[in-house]
């Protein structure tokens, strides 16, 4: 190709849009056969957030139990006859929405048969879903392919009782950063938690009947009125003042030691998720939006099949 025809290619890809690096790429599918692709996610995606704006959550938090294990590959999405597949694992069992991911995965495929991954679909539905309550953009860029295991043994995701140390690995595992970490926890800022998962924490941290003391006493008093000790199921807020907002609440939370898990509270342990939560409080969140979606792109980078790996599932629940 002449080098005026390379350049005025380039120029033009600039201008649609595609973006390079790594092998996914923005606007994917008008250039794959299914050009409707992201005009379908979305308005899916919207009509099932407008009718329960807490599914958005949920399907922000399926996301990244995807891409943490074994790669954005659709493989959370997978049911086991055995009940042995990754969404059968004890932190996949309170995971919801995934009906919004069938209907968009039905739709596309009546619109264009065996195109659009699941790994995609999951990608996109997440982003849409944040935007649709009000919460910030981020580009996704497509091209993932589905993959074809889903194990429960495989399903080790963060611990809500993990010390920032072992967080760190965990994310440094998957090529994020101590930023990637803090930044990305700040998703607690919307959604719920159930009373079981800190009723040791404010209830008998010790084993002898008493609280963490890493936990503002207030709050536990606050948390102790809303889960009886032996109560496993009643949902409480993961940001005490906004749950239904996607601000940056979250980290004057943590800040004032009301991060709900140990996996929240130690973010003040090291000095740089530290020094990012206080600045998060001094600036009023005003980097956040952005911080986060540039973690966001990066995680739904993490170990993605493309080319020729994997497959286009038929049904997001089932491989080929
Ligand atoms: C840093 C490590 C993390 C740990 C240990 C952790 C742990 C948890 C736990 C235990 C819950 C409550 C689940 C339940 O009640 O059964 C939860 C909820 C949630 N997590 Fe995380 N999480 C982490 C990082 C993330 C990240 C990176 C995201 C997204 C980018 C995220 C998004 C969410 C959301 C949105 C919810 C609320 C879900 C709902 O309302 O249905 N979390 N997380």
């Amino acid at each position: 190709m002449a080098l005026k025809n390379l350049l005025a290619l380039v120029v033009l890809l600039g201008v649609v849009g595609v973006s390079f690096g790594g092998d996914l790429y923005e606007g994917y599918y008008r250039y794959n056969n299914c050009p409707q692709m992201e005009d379908i996610v979305r308005n899916v995606t919207y009509h099932y957030i407008y009718k329960d704006p807490t599914l958005a959550a949920a399907l922000l938090r399926m996301h990244f139990h995807d891409c943490f294990v074994r790669g954005c590959d659709g493989s959370v999405l997978i049911k086991s006859p055995n009940n042995d597949a990754e969404r059968d694992a004890i932190p996949n069992l309170s995971l919801r929405g995934y009906e919004v991911v069938d209907t968009v995965k039905s739709v596309l495929e009546s619109e264009c048969p065996g195109v659009v991954s699941c790994a995609d679909i999951l990608a996109l539905v997440a982003r849409d879903a944040v935007l649709a309550i009000k919460g910030p953009w981020w580009p996704v860029p497509l091209g993932r392919r589905d993959g074809r295991v889903s194990n429960i043994s495989e399903a080790n995701l963060p611990s809500p009782f993990a010390n920032v140390t072992t967080l760190k690995k965990n994310f440094a595992d998957k090529g994020l950063n101590t930023k990637d970490l803090v930044v990305l926890s700040g998703a607690h800022t919307i959604g719920v938690s159930s009373c079981g998962l800190i009723s040791s924490r404010i209830y008998n941290f010790t084993g002898k009947g008493d609280s963490d003391p890493a936990m503002n006493p207030n709050y536990v008093a606050e948390l102790k009125k809303r889960c009886q000790p032996t109560d496993v199921t009643t949902s409480v807020d993961m940001d005490p003042t906004s749950v239904d907002k996607f601000d940056s609440h979250y980290f004057n939370a943590v800040a004032e030691k009301k991060g709900l898990f140990i996996s929240d509270s130690t973010l003040l342990d090291d000095w740089e998720t530290n020094l990012y939560i206080q600045k998060q409080v001094l600036l009023n969140g005003f980097y956040f939006n952005k911080d986060f979606s540039d973690s966001m792109v990066k995680l739904g980078f993490v170990g993605v099949l493309t080319g020729d790996q994997g497959e286009i599932r038929n049904q997001c629940d089932r491989v080929n």
